[in-house]
């Protein structure tokens, strides 16, 4: 029997409500395909920072790279928000095992299902055939750029007095571009064969230099995929205008952080996306919303892009397809028979059609 080891970070909030309900789908596919996933769970975030003083311990870093994958659920909350850059921030959590699993490319997938069509706000027929993924550079530019926060003696109050100076820097090597660029155009390959890159070449240098090097990499590795350039701003308004027409988006940290929630919004169900991040080795997979704490401990949260996210897994980490198709049929089956969390909800549902997390969980694993 095939056996993988995965590492479980419930992090915080709804975190281990969520990820409970991923392994619930992970275990009835094993079951069914013959596969065995142990479980190693690991601190990160707030319950890292609560339990040891930090929110990436040491012990989760080796947790993480012992395991054949990662299963995140979220980080964060507000007990542990914070401006003040002395103080450990759950998010460091997060950032940290990016950072040390080399996990540079991130991809969202941005999709509709039929039975959630009409809880985007942009009209139908915009909406329509939207199948969209953002290829999210991960673990460079302004994220893990030198920065800093100092008090300046003259200069940095009004009018010359005293005051505070604060900067970020935005930085990119020529392999970070090169790399996060063939995993595009890759991408690309296997879909509709069209990639949008996006970046303010007409401000920054970086993103003059982004350009560049993505071009050459299509030129030379990749000619038959349609590449087009686009000035981020604009990228900002196309995509709720004419979201159809993106298939691959290609973009840098940042950028891809802003324009990934953006393009969650066109679905108007953030709670069913989910999100893979690889590099060389053990991947990572998570749903893209956050920690939902004002609904934690309700049992209540929607567990179906922690679940898409184990889909993710399966595709890309343990190469069973098969079984990920299940895990999305499943879904959709359950969302198409009318079940919903409250978060999918709206006035046309009935009440007994709305569950919580457990019990769509247990209807994902009904249908599989
Ligand atoms: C995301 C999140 C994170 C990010 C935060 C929580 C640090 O917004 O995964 O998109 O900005 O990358
Ligand atoms: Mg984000």
């Amino acid at each position: 029997m095939r056996s993988y080891s995965i590492c479980l970070l419930p992090g915080d909030g709804i975190g281990p409500e969520i990820i409970a309900e991923g392994c619930k789908v992970l275990d009835a596919v094993g079951a069914k395909y013959g596969v065995e996933f142990r479980y190693e769970e690991a601190l990160l975030g707030g319950c890292a920072i609560d339990a040891t003083g930090t929110a990436f311990p040491e012990t989760t870093l080796e947790a993480a790279q012992r395991a054949d994958a990662v299963l995140l659920a979220a980080v964060g909350g507000p007990k542990w928000d914070t401006t003040d850059p002395t103080k450990p921030r759950p998010e460091q959590g997060l950032l940290g095992i990016r950072k040390a699993l080399g996990l540079y490319t991130n991809l969202r997938p941005v999709q509709i299902f039929a039975a959630l069509a009409d809880a985007s706000t942009l009209k139908p027929e915009v909406v329509d055939g939207v199948d969209l993924m953002i290829v999210r550079e991960l673990t460079g530019g302004l994220y893990f750029g030198a920065r800093e926060r100092f008090y300046d003696e003259a200069g940095a109050g009004t009018d010359g007095a005293a005051g505070q100076r604060a900067y970020d820097t935005l930085e990119y090597r020529e392999y970070e571009v090169e790399r996060i660029a063939r995993q595009a155009f890759e991408a690309a390959r296997k879909r509709r064969g069209r990639v949008h890159s996006i970046d303010k070449a007409n401000v920054l240098e970086t993103s003059r230099m982004w350009r560049e090097v993505v071009h050459r990499v299509h030129d030379e590795e990749f000619p038959e995929v349609e590449l087009f350039d686009m000035l981020v701003d604009n990228a900002a308004m196309q995509l709720i205008n004419r979201p159809a027409d993106f298939d691959v988006v290609v973009t840098e940290n940042m950028f891809g952080d802003i324009l990934s929630d953006e393009a969650a919004q066109i679905t108007g169900s953030l709670g069913m996306l989910a999100s893979a991040s690889l590099g060389d080795g053990t991947a990572l997979y998570e749903p893209s919303h956050g920690s939902a704490p004002d609904i934690a401990g309700q049992g209540i949260a929607n567990p179906l892009a922690q679940i898409l996210s184990v889909e993710m897994m399966l595709r890309y980490s343990f190469a069973l397809d098969a079984a990920a198709d299940d895990i999305r049929r499943a879904v959709t089956a359950v969302l198409d028979e009318g079940w919903r969390t409250g978060d999918i909800a709206d006035v046309a549902t009935p009440a007994e059609r709305i569950v919580g997390t457990a019990a769509m969980g247990d209807l994902v694993v009904a249908h599989l």
